[in-house]
């Protein structure tokens, strides 16, 4: 039997009703059979980032963090843009990871949830996700990265989005993550 794709999904937005977690829950639930999509939930439970503090014993935030990352085959990640960059708790985290190194070589994407003109389609917050990804060791799949636009009244009262046509995308991504931990595995 074939084990099981661990995607870790990361949402870079706190906000109870966000658009970005709704979309990675969604995947969550339209998930490809052998892909297991976790959405990681200690965002907010982070300290902040401080080399000094980068050694152990580690805050069982960051422990939880790095343990999530040990765990997963790969890694999925939806944010929003705040004035002009990354969200500031959603950078926090990704600076949390460069040190520990559970992401080195391990695929990743982005989905981006904002529309084109909202009012700059969160594009600085992606270049910056590109780069900052440079430093964790990942290796992007480029396919997988995709602009999803998501609005507020697509989500329903169980925090998901019904669209058929967004769904279709969800599991294209996550299809072509997972194909590229398998084919990994066939070079181990
Ligand atoms: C303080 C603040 C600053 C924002 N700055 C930007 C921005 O620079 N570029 C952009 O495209 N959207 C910006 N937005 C819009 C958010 O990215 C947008 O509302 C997004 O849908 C929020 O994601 P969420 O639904 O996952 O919370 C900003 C929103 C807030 C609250």
């Amino acid at each position: 039997m074939r084990r099981a794709v661990t995607v870790l999904m990361v949402s870079g937005s706190l906000r109870a009703g966000s658009t970005n977690t709704a979309l990675l829950n969604t995947a969550r639930a339209v998930a490809p059979r052998g892909v297991d999509a976790v959405l990681y939930a200690g965002l907010d439970h982070l300290p902040h980032f401080n080399p000094d503090a980068d050694q152990d014993p580690l805050d069982p935030g960051v422990a939880q963090l790095r343990a999530a990352l040990s765990q997963a085959d790969a890694l999925l990640f939806s944010t929003p843009e705040y004035a002009g960059a990354l969200p500031g708790s959603f950078k926090n985290l990704l600076d949390w990871t460069v040190g520990g190194g559970e992401t080195y070589g391990k695929p990743a994407a982005w989905l981006n949830a904002s529309g084109v003109q909202s009012p700059t389609g969160a594009a600085d917050a992606h270049a910056s996700l590109r780069k900052v990804l440079g430093y964790t060791g990942v290796t992007i799949v480029e396919q997988a990265c995709l602009r999803i636009p998501v609005a507020r009244r697509e989500i329903g009262p169980d925090g998901l989005i019904a669209s058929p046509a967004i769904r279709e995308q969800l599991v294209h991504a996550l299809g072509l993550i997972a194909a590229q931990v398998e084919e990994a595995r066939c070079t181990e």
